[in-house]
Formats: structure tokens, sequence, C-alpha cells
């Protein structure tokens, strides 16, 4: 199970309507990219999956129950990572197995800590605080906690924005080796990104949304058979179409933003 169900929902900060009627159904086990422009709700809308707010209107289920709170069903990898600052990497993923996994012995929670920070590349932060890590280190940290409690449903803001291309690429193939781990449970991945070419390797359908306020403008499906491999995807002539198809609805979007005398940051293809 573990599907998502969002109905006609909308936010509001005060005056400034953030979504407005956002429909949207992520199947148990899909992979859903979200793009958009800065500031149409993206975060906004983890925000919501992940219980941290409520919907001013609308709903959103997770397997027909409203989502009131934050839960351990839900993974969530938040934009600016939200470690505990005063906690090392390792306390941080420990403390999330602690919760996730009542019941262990310290030892259990520090060697499958270290296992999943190893996994990230991050084997000799365990004892690091975050603030004497790097940008790219504490979000493989936050990546590392997401991973270890092994929730069915996966949010992930922006996750991998900080990362080099190499380690970028790593992650990207871990993060779908275990969405893949055990066949007909896929984990349900809400995932938000910039990046048109992270978004087609990852995404069965990516969600586009659009500015003032945030709607969905348009669903692309993406039926790439998997296993996606990098180099050959490129050579592909209905990968390119659908590329080019993506690309051209996220520069209309921001065409009719600025036509509507909004002001944008475009940066290469992504938005
Ligand atoms: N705590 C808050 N109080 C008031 N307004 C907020 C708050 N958080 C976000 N907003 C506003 O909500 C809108 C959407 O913000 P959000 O962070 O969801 O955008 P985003 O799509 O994630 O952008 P980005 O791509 O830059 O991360 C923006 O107009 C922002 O100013
Ligand atoms: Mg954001």
């Amino acid at each position: 199970m573990h599907e998502i169900v969002i109905d006609s929902t909308s936010f509001t900060y005060g005056s400034n309507e953030v979504l407005r009627d956002i429909n949207l159904t992520v199947e148990a086990g899909e992979f859903v990219c979200l793009l958009g422009p800065s500031g149409c709700g993206k975060s906004t809308l983890l925000r919501l999956l992940a219980g941290l707010s409520q919907p001013t209107s609308g709903s959103i289920a997770l397997d027909g129950s409203p989502i009131t709170g934050p839960g351990l069903d839900r993974g969530v990898v938040f934009q600016d990572y939200s470690l505990f600052p005063w906690m090392t990497a390792g306390q941080n993923v420990v403390l999330a197995l602690e919760q996730a996994f009542p019941g262990k012995s310290k030892q259990e929670y520090r060697q499958t800590a270290l296992e999943y920070l190893e996994m990230v590349g991050l084997a000799d932060a365990f004892p690091k605080l975050p603030g004497q890590l790097s940008g790219g280190m504490r979000q493989r940290a936050a990546i590392a906690r997401s991973f270890a409690i092994n929730s069915p449903v996966l949010l992930m803001d922006e996750p991998f924005g900080a990362l080099d291309a190499i380690t970028r690429a790593r992650l990207q193939d871990l993060l779908l080796q275990l969405w893949d781990q055990r066949e007909g449970e896929r984990k349900t991945v809400i995932f938000v990104t910039h990046d048109v070419d992270e978004a087609l390797l990852l995404a069965n359908r990516v969600v586009v949304l659009g500015l003032n306020p945030g709607t969905i403008k348009e669903i692309i499906p993406v039926n790439v058979p998997r296993p996606r491999i990098r180099k050959d995807l490129y050579l592909k002539e209905d990968f390119l179409a659908l590329r080019e198809r993506l690309v051209s609805v996220l520069h209309e979007n921001i065409l009719s933003e600025l036509e509507a005398g909004q002001t944008m940051h475009a940066q290469g293809d992504g938005i």
C-alpha cells in the first residue's frame, strides 16, 4: 500500500496563496518528481506531506487516512537538511533508528548508523557535529538518516542539490537501489529537484508546478524502462524527445511568468 492522495489541496501563508487546488494521486511504489520555479510551493507541499503543516483547504491522505502529523512511515530529507546541530552526524542517525526500531542495543544502533553513513561516503563523519561538516556532507548525513529508517514513503526536497556530479550520480543509484530493494514493495517517493536529467533518470512521472499560485501545470509520464543507464538514455530518440518536451514545459512556465511581470532565476535547463 502507501498510496498518497492529494485532494483539492490549497495552502496560504497569511495573504500569500502558495498552493491552489492541487490534485495528485501518487500510487504505492511510485516515484514522482516535482519540478517548478523557485517559490512555486514545492517545499510547502512536502511539509504538508510530512505533516508539519495542514492544508488551508482540501486534504492529503496516506492509505486513506488524513496526514495529521509527522510519522515514521515517512522518511524526510528537507532542503535545509535539518540535522540536530548539537548531535554528531552519527548520533543524528542513531536517534532516528532508536525511534524507528525501538528495543535494540546501543551497539546495534551504532553499527547500523555507521553502515548508512558509509553508504553515503561519510564513514569518518560519525563523531562530527553538523557544524564541522560541509553543506554536501550535512546533506548526505540527512540522506543516510532518511535511508536508515527504511520507511515505506520517502519525501526528499532537492536532496542532491549541494553535491558534486560524481557523488550525486552515486547517490541517485543508491536511492534507486533502495527504492527497488524488495520486488513488489517499492517505496513511494516524492522527490523535488530543479534538474531535468535527474527527474528523467529517477521518476515514473514528473509533475511540473507553476508559480503564483502554485498549481499543477502538467504531469509527464516517464515511460522509460529500468534500469536506466545514463549514457544509453541520451542515445535514444524517444528519450531525447521526452527531455525536450519537459524542458519546453518548464520554459513556457517561466516565459508566462516573465510576461506576467514576475522575476525568476533560471539556471540552464533547470528552473
Ligand atoms: N514560513 C513561511 N512564512 C511565510 N511564507 C512562506 C513561508 N515559507 C515559505 N513561504 C512562501 O511560500 C512560497 C513557496 O515557498 P516554497 O519554499 O514552498 O517554494 P519552493 O518551490 O520550495 O522554492 P525553491 O525552489 O526556492 O526551494 C514562497 O512565496 C515563500 O515566500
Ligand atoms: Mg524549496
